[in-house]
């Protein structure tokens, strides 16, 4: 595998992503935990980050340990560190490098830049530049305005480079990264879904024995992979709760129960749609809600587990971007909203943790499903939050609420699905606003709910923009709401892009 060692860059899971696109296993170490350098690691990568090397107190690491020991590639920040602390020069830059630059020059004979072209364009983005090399490093590609884009240190298997290969707008990035990652340090390209599948089948059978797990099913994608993973390992001692909260869409929960039967899990299905309506009567506050969801949830999981005798395990669908998020060098980030509220382990409990997609990212765990042969509607299905519609429904949320917003969601999923565009959105909706506007139908003059559409692309959900669709669809599917769903006389369609708004409207 490949070690990332993260100063904090935007673009460290970027790095971590491409890598795994070449079927090389890698992690992300925060800079200052590193992990003990096995046998296993083959190279390692050193991030960029938003801090100078010039700063008092910036990110620093002995470099010692690990130069001439296995190939190291920095990149930005990390070949700035190399340079500056082996006797090189850094300072600021004198024009802003943002952007595109060309390589006017480079040596394709070093392994880094094999294959790679003249003039090949790559992203820069920094504020600092290596004017000075230390002895014994070789400038190995420029640009017209940074001499040195790329150096090697002369006898040993470490390069620095000042762009950004990870980010697609280097064009040949992945080349330069195949290159450093199978040329460079010799890693096998088999990290496939397959070898993944079978490698935590046998360590989940290893860890798990005869004892009992328990879990709880959402009908998401993450949830669905983890429960089917754990199944093959243990098999009838996997418990599975899927909790019916009433804020589910329409049919949700009897087609996805229908859908795990068929997958051969052992699932309890539990009808708690009361308790939650109940817990959030009078409820208006977005943070409250969630908490009132999340509290209910505890509470009738904890229930049903209390039902399985001698459970020792909680099954969780943590994914490698909340692993990241929460042991991040900038520490778990601002709490924008509360999410992964539901489902977290309640103390009292005293269940350990087993997540087998802990290392994956959101696209892996669908291929990993794919391989599984999990059902398209569930792997290919849109994110949807925990708490479901309650964020949808602005204000109070009652089960008439509910039940108009079902409809007006059904009508809109199902039109994407018809139009063949259901695939070609990251995420999508409906809102029922807390207002109501004046309509005409008939003769009759009307004064009902206003519900807003909301379709966005985006490859994580920490930024997203909205989804031009067809002009011509969206009037079909106003006319049909309106005509179809009582109560409702207007449709809008949100046009905002995250940031500065966010997916959900609470
Ligand atoms: P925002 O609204 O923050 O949403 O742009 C980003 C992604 O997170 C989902 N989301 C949630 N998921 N519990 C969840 O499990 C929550 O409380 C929650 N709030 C938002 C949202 O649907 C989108 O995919």
């Amino acid at each position: 595998q490949i070690l990332i060692l993260d100063f904090g860059s935007q673009y460290t899971q970027l790095i971590a992503r491409r890598v795994r696109e070449l079927n090389v296993y890698c992690e992300i170490h925060p800079y200052n935990k590193i992990p003990e350098i096995t046998s296993d690691i083959k190279g390692v990568i050193l991030s960029g980050s938003p801090c100078s090397v010039r700063d008092e107190g910036s990110p620093d690491l002995d470099l010692d340990s690990l130069r001439g020991k296995l190939p190291l590639l920095g990149v930005c920040y990390g070949s700035q560190l190399l340079a500056h602390k082996y006797g090189g020069e850094v300072l600021p830059s004198e024009i802003r490098e943002y952007g595109r630059a060309n390589l006017s020059h480079l040596d394709t004979h070093y392994d880094l830049l094999k294959e790679m072209s003249h003039g090949s364009t790559v992203w820069m983005s920094h504020g600092d530049t290596i004017k000075e090399l230390p002895e014994g490093f070789d400038v190995i590609a420029s640009t017209s305005s940074v001499r040195v884009a790329a150096f090697k240190i002369q006898n040993e298997e470490t390069y620095g480079i000042q762009f950004h290969p990870e980010v697609t707008h280097s064009s040949e990035g992945k080349n330069l990264l195949r290159n450093f990652v199978v040329q460079i340090c010799g890693c096998s390209q088999d990290w496939t879904s397959d070898v993944f599948i079978d490698a935590t089948v046998e360590e989940l059978r290893n860890k798990l024995g005869d004892d009992k797990v328990v879990m709880g099913l959402s009908g998401g994608v993450d949830s669905s992979v983890a429960a089917t993973l754990i199944h093959r390992a243990i098999g009838a001692n996997l418990y599975c709760v899927f909790v019916d909260n009433g804020l589910l869409r329409k049919n949700e929960f009897e087609e996805v129960l229908h859908s795990y039967k068929d997958m051969g899990l052992n699932v309890i299905g539990v009808d708690a749609k009361q308790r939650f309506y109940d817990a959030l009567a009078g409820v208006s506050d977005p943070e409250l809600k969630r908490k009132a969801i999340g509290n209910a949830f505890i509470e009738v999981f904890d229930l049903e587990a209390n039902k399985i005798d001698g459970v020792k395990w909680l099954g969780q669908g943590t994914i490698y971007p909340d692993v990241i998020e929460s042991i991040s060098v900038k520490g778990p980030s601002a709490t924008i909203k509360s999410h992964h509220n539901v489902g977290g382990l309640p103390d009292f409990m005293k269940l350990s943790v087993v997540e087998p997609l802990n290392t994956l990212f959101k696209d892996e765990v669908r291929e990993v499903g794919r391989a599984l042969e999990i059902p398209e509607t569930i792997v290919g299905r849109h994110p949807f939050p925990g708490p479901g519609l309650a964020i949808r429904i602005l204000g109070d949320i009652t089960a008439e609420k509910v039940k108009t917003l079902q409809e007006v969601d059904y009508i809109f999923i199902q039109g994407l699905k018809d139009h063949g565009l259901y695939d070609q959105v990251w995420q999508a909706g409906a809102i029922l606003l807390p207002i109501q506007s004046v309509g005409v139908m008939g003769d009759e003059r009307t004064y009902e709910k206003v519900v807003a559409l909301r379709a966005v692309g985006s490859v994580d959900g920490m930024t997203a923009d909205w989804i031009h669709l067809p002009y011509e669809f969206l009037g079909k599917m106003s006319n049909e709401i309106i005509n179809r769903v009582k109560g409702v006389n207007r449709v809008v369609y949100d046009i905002s892009s995250k940031p500065p708004a966010t997916i959900e409207w609470e």
